[in-house]
């Protein structure tokens, strides 16, 4: 088993990956006093790991409850955690009870949100399920629904009490999925140095081939990268956790304007492409080094339904992002492998130029 450490200045907290952290969890859990708790739980988790689940659920002493939930887009709305709000509320749920979340980056975000606005914040844990929780979501404190056509604009900053990750609820995960979680992997590629770039970069080629051999090193590497980023600006306060956003202003656009069909990984990879290109069109990134990153990766195939966007509407949804000041879009952009630049204020032009060569690259199979 391996653990992390979120290390905060309140509320540090452990992240515990391997085979056995289910039995971590319940000892936990019947270790701090709680008088309640509620397991929100993904649906396709309920139906693939009934067993595993009713077994975590046995075995906890205080007082259990079960909510299923259906995670989509459009379920990750105020709608839905006002439904949680009322289940807490009717089974007299109180400050000493704890949620404990079952699922991917949705089922995540809405049970993590609702946790810290109930009674002003109850105890939450979270068991992602994902690849992409597990790479990504389930750490950093950050909880949220979308509203108003926009991505994630209602949220908080609220740190779970711990994560175990526990990597045999990827057996069952989709293949779309694995490549949904493989586009933030993309993304922490370029995050930290030339060793973690080539380890990650090997691994992803792996998953493109169907290959999951590398996953248990992925997550470790991608969850030690966002610790280190996560413990120095918790919440977003001297910048550097913004290096976390890269592709993610063009990301949230592409799944806005897609309707969800994309998968939010799968926006992140098209995202992580435009910053790419609108770094060299700056030139923040060097010609030789864009071209030796799109070597690289090659292996990437995109979802086609990133060619088929509105430019124009990918721009005007770009205008609602939440990162921007003052009406100005605000981006982050690199100059190389670990070298992030934030904030970067950009024009209409270079941004439609920066989508058409993401489109291109897609077009052309990977190949300029
Ligand atoms: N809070 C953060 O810091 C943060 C970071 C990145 C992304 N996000 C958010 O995460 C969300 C995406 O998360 P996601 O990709 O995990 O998507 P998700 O939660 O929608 O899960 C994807 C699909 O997989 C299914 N599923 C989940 N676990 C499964 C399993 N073990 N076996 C079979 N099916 C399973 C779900 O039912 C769903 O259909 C987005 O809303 C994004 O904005 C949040």
């Amino acid at each position: 088993m391996k653990t992390l450490k979120i290390k905060l200045n309140e509320n540090s907290y452990r992240i515990l990956i391997g085979k056995n952290v289910l039995s971590n969890l319940i000892e936990h859990v019947n270790s701090i006093p709680v008088t309640k708790c509620l397991f929100i739980i993904d649906q396709n988790v309920e139906k693939y790991h009934l067993e595993t689940i009713r077994n975590v659920f046995a075995s906890i002493n205080c007082k259990t409850y079960k909510y299923i939930f259906n995670a989509t887009e459009f379920n990750k709305s105020l709608n839905q955690t006002k439904l949680i709000y009322k289940f807490l509320s009717d089974t007299y749920f109180d400050r000493n009870s704890v949620i404990i979340s079952f699922g991917g980056g949705i089922t995540g975000d809405v049970s993590a949100f609702a946790a810290s606005t109930f009674m002003r914040g109850i105890k939450f844990i979270q068991i992602p399920t994902t690849l992409l929780s597990m790479v990504d979501s389930s750490v950093g404190g950050k909880t949220g629904v979308n509203f108003d056509n926009r991505k994630n604009l209602i949220g908080t900053f609220y740190q779970p009490d711990s994560v175990f990750i526990y990597p045999a609820f990827l057996e069952s995960l989709p293949d779309k999925e694995i490549l949904s979680g493989a586009g933030e992997v993309f993304k922490y590629a370029f995050l930290s140095d030339g060793k973690n770039y080539n380890l990650l970069k090997n691994n992803l080629k792996k998953f493109f081939n169907k290959n999951m051999s590398g996953i248990e090193a992925t997550v470790e590497i991608c969850l030690k990268i966002k610790s280190n980023i996560v413990s120095q600006d918790e919440k977003e306060i001297t910048g550097l956790r913004k290096i976390l956003n890269l592709g993610h202003t063009f990301a949230h656009a592409f799944e806005v304007q897609s309707k969800y069909k994309l998968t939010h990984g799968e926006a992140v990879i098209g995202g992580v492409y435009c910053a790419l290109f609108l770094s060299e069109n700056l030139e923040y990134l060097s010609k030789q080094k864009l071209n030796l990153f799109l070597k690289d990766f090659n292996f990437i195939k995109m979802n086609k339904i990133l060619g088929s966007l509105d430019e124009n509407k990918i721009y005007e949804s770009m205008t609602g992002d939440k990162k921007n000041v003052s009406g100005k879009i605000k981006l982050v952009l690199l100059e190389d492998i670990g070298k992030i630049i934030i904030d970067v204020s950009v024009g209409k032009s270079v941004i439609i130029n920066s989508i058409r060569k993401m489109k291109s690259l897609m077009l052309n199979d990977g190949l300029l």
